[in-house]
């Protein structure tokens, strides 16, 4: 059997999923207030950037992958309009369920499905933009996962995989304090959990870096693949383009 890594432990890989599951179960219901306070507010801009990029046209068919409490899919909803489609997908119940809440909050009437990014059940070419933040980290067939989004773009389609990534040196070492020791803490205080904001810290440093995610990228057959860097490369938005 193959091991892959959760965090910076060894586990087999059908365990994987069940561990992540245990995590976003548990972070559910603070999932957005610990957003905010864990980037500072950071993640709003990088989402709205994302949505810059993204540029959307009304009418256009777009699919959120492990789009959780559902940022994405609310500015995208309001970009394509009521002639275009935004599906909000996520594999986490809990995680899905809040999400669609706040977009019925919201006045928005986009469907959510329960999906995993790794066998996605839609035709091939069916969709003009699909998107993953913060998701791709999670996954355990991460080369899967990609070429699953690939398969249902149509041609001359856009992926952006928005996700941590490797920060530039001088901020190394404050970040891995930060990391290590302030966020296991913030999540003791605020969610009574510890491990699963532990867990946050170590995955994003085992997540592949930017160039790697790349070649991932082309790899699966993305001819076109542009990189941006923000924030001093805490994340990273890639593009792809079907082509
Ligand atoms: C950190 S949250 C990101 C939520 C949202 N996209 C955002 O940016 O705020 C990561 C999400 O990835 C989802 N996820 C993990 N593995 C997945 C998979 N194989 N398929 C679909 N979603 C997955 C989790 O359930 C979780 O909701």
């Amino acid at each position: 059997m193959s091991s892959t890594h959760f965090g910076f432990q060894q586990v087999d890989e059908s365990q994987k999923a069940k561990l992540v599951k245990g995590v976003f179960d548990g972070v559910a219901k603070n999932y957005d207030l610990m957003n905010d306070l864990m980037s500072g507010g950071l993640h709003r801009l990088w989402k709205a950037y994302t949505v810059q990029v993204a540029n959307l046209r009304g009418g256009e068919r777009v699919l959120d992958i492990a789009a959780g409490t559902g940022d994405l899919t609310r500015a995208f909803a309001k970009k394509v309009g009521p002639r275009g489609l935004v599906l909000h997908t996520d594999i986490n119940e809990a995680m899905l369920r809040e999400g669609r809440n706040r977009l019925l909050d919201d006045g928005l009437l986009t469907p959510s499905l329960l999906t995993d990014a790794e066998a996605l059940p839609f035709a091939d070419r069916s969709f003009d933009l699909v998107s993953v933040a913060f998701g791709l980290r999670n996954m355990t067939h991460k080369d899967k996962a990609l070429a699953e989004m690939r398969r249902v773009l149509k041609d001359g389609g856009r992926l952006l995989v928005l996700e941590f990534s490797q920060v530039v040196e001088p901020l190394r070492k404050p970040y891995d304090w930060y990391s290590f020791n302030i966020l296991p803490k913030l999540g003791q205080l605020v969610a009574g959990d510890a491990d699963s904001y532990r867990y946050l810290a170590e995955s994003i440093r085992m997540h592949p870096d930017a160039a790697t995610l790349k070649q991932m990228m082309k790899d699966v057959g993305f001819g076109h693949v542009d990189v941006h860097r923000l924030t001093g490369g805490v994340v990273a938005l890639h593009v792809g383009i079907r082509c």
